[in-house]
């Protein structure tokens, strides 16, 4: 089959959360399978795109409304990725470092679709599949079928794949004439709530739907931020496809970002090593357990709850350590950063996103928290399951598919609600974990050998592909 995935973040290129991940190693997998697969992503300012060679393999114009912006279509030359790579390029909109939050992203991320369709209705060789990832691909499942202009895409395959279905690209219907004539009796189709929204549009008019976990598709039927009727009315043609993980590039064996390489047999000294690196770096105690957290600092993953928790554990007793790596909304980062000389020697935190730290503190750390309000899917439990860390992790989304408690004979640590409560009675259990060595090995090594790899995740993708029918 030839696939094309459209999306705004692909790893290593540009990466904001775990859609990066998904888009760089999905296509890979594809391939494997004796796919063809491609990515088509827009061209930022990024230190992958100053470090590789694109050449350039289209161009024309994209008009939004009354103006009219170049566009050229790059192609990663190397090929080291495992598939194909393209950038579109529209100076006006993507040449400046950083990937969402500006004032114009409706208009980039229009123009990337637009400038998108365009490029695939002028080239021979159509795909079979469009495989479109989040709100900011919504509206090309719409367009391919109704817009005149992409008239060759109308029997192409879509699938939406939802990976946060929180945010959704809503715009007024004064920026509809940024879109290319179409079908005007199918206006509807892009009404939600008296907005274009582009999430609802794509999930109306793709002819399948994927989230990223089974949870996270029943969850989205009841708590989907106002699309929940929506959600319900198309369980038709949904599935929930948990995601894989690039066991290659995620394999503590082989990983040159930590510092020292492990496998199970080795797990314990393996582990001991990184964890003295990491508590060395950031002026911990390796007789403790340590617990890390990694990513968006936001009320979405239980950030906010972050620094209470550190603090009612500390105050208590200095039985832990904890080290917090992320980005996000400025309060919860000052807050974090302010713990720091509260609790120096047992707590640290390093606010922004670095890939390198991320692997070791998956390879150091004894526990990982994850206490997201909302988790479509989340990588990081899979990653740390992989690295012989123990999830600790709210019941929710792909969290609850892939982790289950120790009490219940499983490879983590799990709670109820996104309280501190909750998240501190959870550490408690570990702390107490961490002192049953045989208990907490047998934990672990059930982690390590558990397969998240996207080979056996891929084949639900072709099948979803191919099931759909267009009549
Ligand atoms: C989003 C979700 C996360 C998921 C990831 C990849 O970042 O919040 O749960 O794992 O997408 O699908």
């Amino acid at each position: 089959m030839k696939i094309v995935h459209i999306s705004a973040e692909c790893y290593p290129m540009a990466k904001v959360g775990g859609l990066a991940d998904v888009v760089g190693a999905l296509p890979k997998y594809q391939e494997k399978a004796g796919h063809e697969s491609a990515v088509i992503m827009p061209a930022y300012q990024t230190k992958f795109r100053n470090e590789n060679h694109f050449e350039i393999v289209f161009e024309n114009e994209v008009i939004l409304g009354k103006e009219t912006y170049p566009f050229q279509v790059l192609k990663e030359r190397s090929g080291k990725l495992g598939f194909s790579l393209y950038l579109i390029s529209i100076k006006e909109f993507f040449d400046r470092s950083g990937i969402y939050g500006f004032e114009d992203d409706i208009e980039r991320f229009i123009s990337f679709q637009l400038a998108t369709l365009d490029w695939l209705t002028s080239i021979n060789e159509i795909p079979d599949v469009i495989n479109c990832h989040d709100h900011h691909t919504g509206l090309i499942p719409f367009l391919m079928q109704l817009a005149y202009k992409y008239k060759k895409l109308q029997n192409v395959k879509s699938v939406l794949t939802i990976h946060n279905g929180l945010y959704q690209g809503q715009f007024g219907f004064d920026k509809i004439d940024y879109l290319p004539e179409f079908d005007k009796t199918h206006i509807r189709l892009l009404e939600w709530d008296n907005c274009v929204n582009s999430l609802a549009v794509g999930v109306k008019c793709a002819h399948a739907v994927t989230t990223v976990s089974p949870s996270y598709l029943q969850e989205i039927c009841h708590f989907a931020n106002g699309l929940e009727s929506l959600f319900t009315a198309v369980s038709y043609k949904s599935k929930g496809i948990l995601n894989g993980i690039d066991t290659e590039f995620w394999n503590p064996k082989t990983d040159t970002m930590i510092a020292a390489n492990y496998d199970l047999n080795l797990v314990n000294e393996g582990k001991n090593l990184n964890k003295l690196f990491l508590c060395e770096k950031f002026n911990l105690n390796p007789d403790l357990p340590l617990f890390g957290f990694i990513g968006r600092l936001f009320e979405e993953k239980g950030g906010d709850l972050l620094p209470e928790t550190v603090a009612t554990i500390l105050k208590k007793e200095k039985n832990a350590n904890f080290l917090v790596l992320g980005s996000g909304k400025s309060e919860i980062e000052q807050q974090l950063k302010d713990l720091v000389t509260v609790f120096p020697g047992n707590y640290n935190t390093f606010i922004g996103y670095d890939e390198t730290m991320a692997h070791q503190v998956y390879a150091g750390a004894d526990f990982l928290l994850m206490p997201s309000r909302v988790e479509p899917c989340g990588l990081n439990q899979m990653y740390a399951l992989r690295y012989g860390t123990v999830p600790i992790v709210r019941r929710t989304g792909g969290l609850q598919d892939t982790i289950t408690d120790f009490g219940d004979n499983g490879n983590g640590i799990c709670h109820q609600q996104a309280s501190v409560e909750d998240i501190c009675y959870s550490v408690n259990r570990a702390i107490g974990l961490y002192e049953d060595k045989n208990l907490l090995d047998k934990i672990i090594s059930k982690g390590m050998q558990t397969d998240h790899s996207w080979e056996s995740v891929c084949q639900d993708y072709i099948t979803t592909y191919q099931l759909i029918n267009i009549i």
